[in-house]
């Protein structure tokens, strides 16, 4: 074991390289350019060119076996952190036991620096984990450091087109008239991850904050904008949930091998509680799938926190398959 140093780049693209050949055999939609160890090479380049970037290298017999490269995040959110990002590591062929070593040199150094918050984004594990290249033995390799997942990120084709939502629901184009109730759905999704058992660190703005976002964004082309409507008690219509899809480049979650090529995000969703569980989150999410490839997409992502009791059980349910983990371990209990 040794520290990372810009002489490793080249053998780091080679193992990055393979690790995303297994991982494209399970998931085709993942971008396929980073099969070549050259174009991986510059991944991790990135990765290791970021602000007090720092990581360690496993070498047997001569030949590189592993590295793992780690950064900071400067958002408050994520406490005191250091993130492992989509091309921060890569382990050969069998030697997912290698990534413990790997932590073990260059967590030392994190946490002496006061990060105790650490993230790391792998391989989705699942079925057909190691005999499709060994990406459930990195998972467990994690796993049996502490580490648990947090987050998932996801992809689907898109839709031809949206399938007749389920009676009396309607979805439609957002207009102007529904910028108080896209103000209160941007409030239900922070109330609700900011509870339990999601707990999240965002702070959970005002109705009155996300209304007059929603005043001064509404119409933005990037983001179109969907709601789902049911007749309300008075008989008239009523504003139950809203859906954004965008183009996933204006992600700030997604980089790296995780930014998908040519893909579309459904990028945002909520249902008003008392609503929930009745359809609606399927209309809209099914709404920004045909969208997607409406807009040309080749593919459709999302992500959910892995603690949301509602969207880890809609967006699989809507087709989505996972494609990365986001690993979380805070260390000093
Ligand atoms: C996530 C959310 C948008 C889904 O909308 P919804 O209207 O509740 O979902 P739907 O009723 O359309 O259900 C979608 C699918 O998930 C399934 N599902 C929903 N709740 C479920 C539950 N508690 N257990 C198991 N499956 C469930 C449904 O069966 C449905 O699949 P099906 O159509 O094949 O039966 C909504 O619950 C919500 O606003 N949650 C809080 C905010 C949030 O988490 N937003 C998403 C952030 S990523």
């Amino acid at each position: 074991m040794r520290a990372f140093t810009d002489r490793d780049l080249e053998a780091a693209g080679r193992l990055l390289a393979a690790r995303h050949v297994a991982h494209r055999r399970r998931e085709p939609l993942l971008d396929a350019r980073f099969e070549r160890p050259d174009v991986a090479a510059e991944a991790v380049l990135a990765a290791w060119q970021k602000d007090a970037a720092s990581g360690a290298v496993a070498v047997r017999g001569g030949a590189t076996v592993g590295y793992l490269v780690g950064a900071p995040k400067a958002d408050p959110v994520w406490g005191d952190n250091v993130w492992v990002d989509s091309a921060g590591h890569a382990v050969a062929p069998g030697a997912a036991e290698v990534a413990r070593d790997l932590y073990g040199y260059a967590a030392q150094r994190w946490v002496d620096e006061g990060r105790t918050a650490h993230y790391v984004l792998a391989p989705a594990g699942g079925d057909g984990g190691p005999a499709a290249g060994g990406s459930d033995a990195l998972v467990d390799a994690w796993f049996r450091l502490a580490f648990g997942l947090q987050h998932v990120h996801a992809v689907r084709e898109p839709l031809p087109a949206a399938p007749a939502p389920r009676l009396p629901l309607v979805v439609r184009a957002a207009e102007v008239a529904d910028v108080p109730a896209l103000g209160a759905l941007d409030v239900a999704l922070p109330a609700h991850q900011a509870r339990s058992p999601v707990f999240g660190g965002a702070a959970v703005p005002t109705v009155e904050e996300q209304t007059q976002d929603w005043a001064d964004t509404f119409g933005d082309p990037r983001f179109p904008t969907w709601v789902a409507q049911v007749p309300g008690p008075d008989g008239g219509p009523r504003v139950v949930g809203a859906a954004v899809g965008c183009a996933l480049t204006e992600s700030r979650t997604h980089e790296g091998l995780a930014l998908l090529p040519d893909a579309g995000f459904l990028g945002f969703a909520a249902v008003l509680p008392g609503a929930r569980g009745l359809g609606a989150g399927r209309a809209l999410g099914e709404r920004v799938l045909a969208w997607s490839g409406e807009a040309g997409h080749a593919c459709c992502v999302t992500d959910w926190r892995a603690t949301n009791l509602l969207s880890s059980r809609a967006w699989p349910r809507l087709g989505f398959r996972d494609t990365f983990w986001r690993l979380h371990r805070t260390v000093g209990h």
